[in-house]
């Protein structure tokens, strides 16, 4: 599998240990960031694990970035993709290539406090400006819309009286950390198929 990441990367590190730990039987051929100086690709590198640095910025021509990253994957044999904290959207050739194999993790309950420009801190923030009593995490496959696709997996935590933006990120990333390598798993056993366009655990 490959992992994208913008950040600091601690879900990529939560499956980089659940590999290790031997609770994942996937093996990470590559990380890929759209940001050179990103957390993520230094935890690719402290791993061993081949860490690329792939930004459209740097093409004079879209059809050039898509083509790289296309044989990017083939080339290390990808056939599973995890987004973790990937701020860009994925090109429609990769997602079509990949078709429900590329999943994403949001912060939130899907398809609330969702969408374009909704990330990091600005969704907490949303969420607690709302008044919501809970929230949770989402992990979905990844189709051509922002964090729009088929729903895997669902976990709540509640929204305290008191919670700053931070505060609710961490409760949030706790739970993303232990369940992000779970649905992983379930892919590695075969065990996730698409009915009628809605996800069904067998
Ligand atoms: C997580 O909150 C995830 O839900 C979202 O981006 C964040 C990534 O955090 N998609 P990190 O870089 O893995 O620490």
């Amino acid at each position: 599998m490959a992992v994208f990441a913008s950040g600091t990367g601690t879900d990529l590190q939560s499956i980089i240990d659940a590999t290790i730990d031997g609770k994942l039987s996937a093996e990470i051929g590559l990380v890929l960031s759209n940001k050179i100086n990103s957390g993520a690709l230094q935890r690719a590198r402290n791993h061993g694990i081949l860490d690329i640095y792939l930004s459209s910025k740097e093409f004079d021509s879209r059809d050039e970035f898509v083509a790289n990253m296309m044989n990017i994957l083939e080339s290390n044999r990808i056939d599973f993709i995890a987004l973790a904290g990937y701020l860009r959207k994925v090109p429609p050739e990769i997602v079509e290539k990949f078709k429900n194999r590329i999943t994403n993790i949001h912060p939130a309950l899907l398809p609330s406090f969702g969408g374009k420009g909704m990330f990091g801190m600005r969704v907490h923030r949303a969420v607690i400006e709302y008044g919501c009593k809970v929230s949770g995490v989402t992990i979905h496959l990844v189709d051509n819309d922002y964090d729009r696709g088929p729903i895997i997996a669902q976990r709540c935590v509640p929204v305290l009286d008191d919670d700053t933006p931070e505060t609710l990120a961490e409760r949030v990333l706790e739970v993303e950390h232990k369940l992000y390598p779970e649905v992983l798993q379930w892919f590695a056993e075969n065990r996730v198929s698409v009915v009628g366009g809605k996800v069904r655990i067998l």
